[in-house]
């Protein structure tokens, strides 16, 4: 089993969208997958048609010591959801040491869910909750919409997750990508550049277009292949999810044009 966090201190970048739709496209292709929503928010569940979630999930593994597979509900083929439960804001302000950010990875110490992928589905702030994903995860995915301000964010959080790293017994395998990706404005054009230049062994190739399907899936509580499978944005969540499984990053794919 892999775990995945999808992270940004930034909202609206595309967290839940990511979530969602790569989980769904992960289950497509035959893996089981468990979506788990660490945002007290609680978005995660509506997105999947889950309106009215159930008031216990992932609380009550960090707070109460409950077994992710008891609180995890289906809800596509392959695709089971841990929702956020009426509690989970308390972990934010929990007191104590260390061990505060260490619930989640102790949780799948004591017994992992029967799944391939984990995907942690993150609050947008660098707090407890966030700790806990990151040390619980095997991989963590940065969806970037193009603005200037995103780009010190994705400085800042690269080099808070090198220090992070430190903590960890196992290295952690980092992924960026653009979410809101608008070919024709300039801006976003330039930010994709400058990830290029500086992270091109952690930037994806596939970008996600800002698309008005992907808003109206959410709101509808389908994923994007059940709305509108033939659409560009479900060909880049699917061409996303295989950039994941077979570890493409950009400074390869310059290597192999390089090389022919
Ligand atoms: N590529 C996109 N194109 C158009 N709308 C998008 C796109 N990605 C996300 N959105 C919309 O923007 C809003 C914020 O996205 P969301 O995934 O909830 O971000 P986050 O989880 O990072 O806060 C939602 O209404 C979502 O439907
Ligand atoms: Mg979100």
């Amino acid at each position: 089993m892999q775990t995945i966090a999808v992270i940004n201190q930034k909202g609206g970048v595309g967290k839940t969208t990511t979530a969602v739709n790569m989980g769904h496209a992960l289950a497509m292709q035959g893996r089981r997958v468990m979506l788990v929503d660490l945002d007290p928010q609680g978005h995660l569940a509506p997105c999947l048609g889950v309106f009215r979630a159930p008031r216990e999930g992932i609380d009550q593994v960090m707070l109460q010591g409950a077994a992710l597979e008891s609180v995890a509900v289906s809800t596509r083929e392959l695709l089971q959801l841990v929702p956020a439960g009426a509690a989970l804001g308390e972990v934010e302000r929990l007191q104590g040491g260390a061990e505060r950010g260490q619930l989640l990875q102790r949780a799948l110490a004591r017994a992992l869910p029967d799944v391939d992928y984990l995907l942690f589905d993150c609050p947008p702030s660098a707090g407890l909750l966030v700790m806990n994903a990151v040390l619980a995860a095997d991989h963590v995915m940065i969806p970037v919409a193009g603005d200037y301000l995103s780009l010190t964010g994705l400085a800042n959080l690269v080099n808070t997750l090198r220090r992070i790293e430190g903590l960890r017994a196992t290295p952690l395998r980092k992924w960026i990508f653009m979410s809101r990706y608008v070919a024709r404005r300039r801006l976003s054009r330039e930010v994709l550049g400058k990830i290029m230049q500086h992270f091109p062994h952690y930037l994806m190739p596939t970008a996600i277009r800002e698309a008005a399907v992907l808003a109206e899936c959410a709101g509808a509580g389908r994923t994007i292949f059940e709305y509108r499978g033939k659409s560009k944005s479900a060909e880049e969540f699917r061409s996303l999810a295989d950039d994941f499984l077979q570890g493409r990053v950009m400074s390869d794919e310059q290597q192999t044009s390089h090389v022919a």
